[in-house]
């Protein structure tokens, strides 16, 4: 089995977007692995957030992976934006996608990889047949729309059924992510849930000291590691 690096996603979402700049070099320099950016259209979710005119602005403020999750309808149109702006991996959701396999080949046309995003109540066989095809399964963790929501529970469950359908089918490829509501205090508990790829938004930018956080979360997915 493939080993993957526990990554950490600050997700920019929470970041105070008057220093969006020195937001993300500080979570660069704090040791994080990806930067996550939420992008909403007030469609697909109840609210509307960035486009790809700030990918391309945060671009060169870090050499860091750029994470784009697109919450919008017919993402399709877009995917050539943001691979241009800068992304490093695009995900769309799952259930925004009337061709799902069509949109997953596009992104991968674009020289980078492809996530696929479930919702809480979209269940995993949704996407047992592109599981092969995709970098990346995103468990979505909130209704997606907001930060600072409250994890949902039954997230840990599906996170072990992602994981062990990763196994089964020998996609060890693909990353496992988690987004929403993953703070210090429950980051460990995803991970050895099976889940690579850590996002956090309020958990990192409203803490008190976000470099601070971002060390104690490597250092709770470090003691795992440990452990197991
Ligand atoms: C929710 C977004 C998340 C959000 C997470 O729709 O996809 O990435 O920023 O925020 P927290 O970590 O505060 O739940
Ligand atoms: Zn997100």
């Amino acid at each position: 089995m493939q080993v993957q690096k526990l990554k950490i996603a600050p997700s920019i979402l929470s970041a105070n977007f008057a220093r969006l700049g020195e937001e993300v070099a500080m979570v660069t320099r704090a040791g994080a692995d990806y930067i996550h950016i939420d992008v909403m259209d007030g469609h697909f979710v109840p609210n509307i957030t960035i486009g790809p005119l700030i990918v391309e602005a945060i671009r060169p403020v870090t050499s860091l992976p750029l994470d784009v999750h697109l919450m919008i309808e017919h993402p399709e149109r877009f995917v050539g934006d943001f691979a241009r702006a800068g992304a490093n991996i695009i995900t769309v959701h799952e259930e925004a996608c009337v061709h799902l396999h069509r949109v997953v080949q596009a992104i991968k046309e674009q020289g980078i990889k492809a996530g696929v995003a479930l919702n809480p109540h979209r269940p995993l066989s949704a996407i047992s047949e592109i599981l092969p095809e995709i970098d990346l399964l995103l468990i979505m963790s909130v209704n997606p729309g907001f930060g600072g929501q409250q994890f949902i529970p039954a997230a840990l469950d599906k996170l072990r059924r992602a994981r062990q359908m990763i196994q089964e089918t020998g996609c060890d490829h693909v990353e496992l992510e988690v987004d929403g509501g993953i703070k210090l205090h429950n980051i460990a508990d995803v991970a050895a849930a099976g889940a690579t790829v850590l996002v956090s938004g309020s958990g990192i930018f409203k803490s008190e000291d976000p470099v601070k956080t971002i060390q104690e979360m490597r250092n709770a997915l470090n003691a795992l590691a440990v452990q197991e």
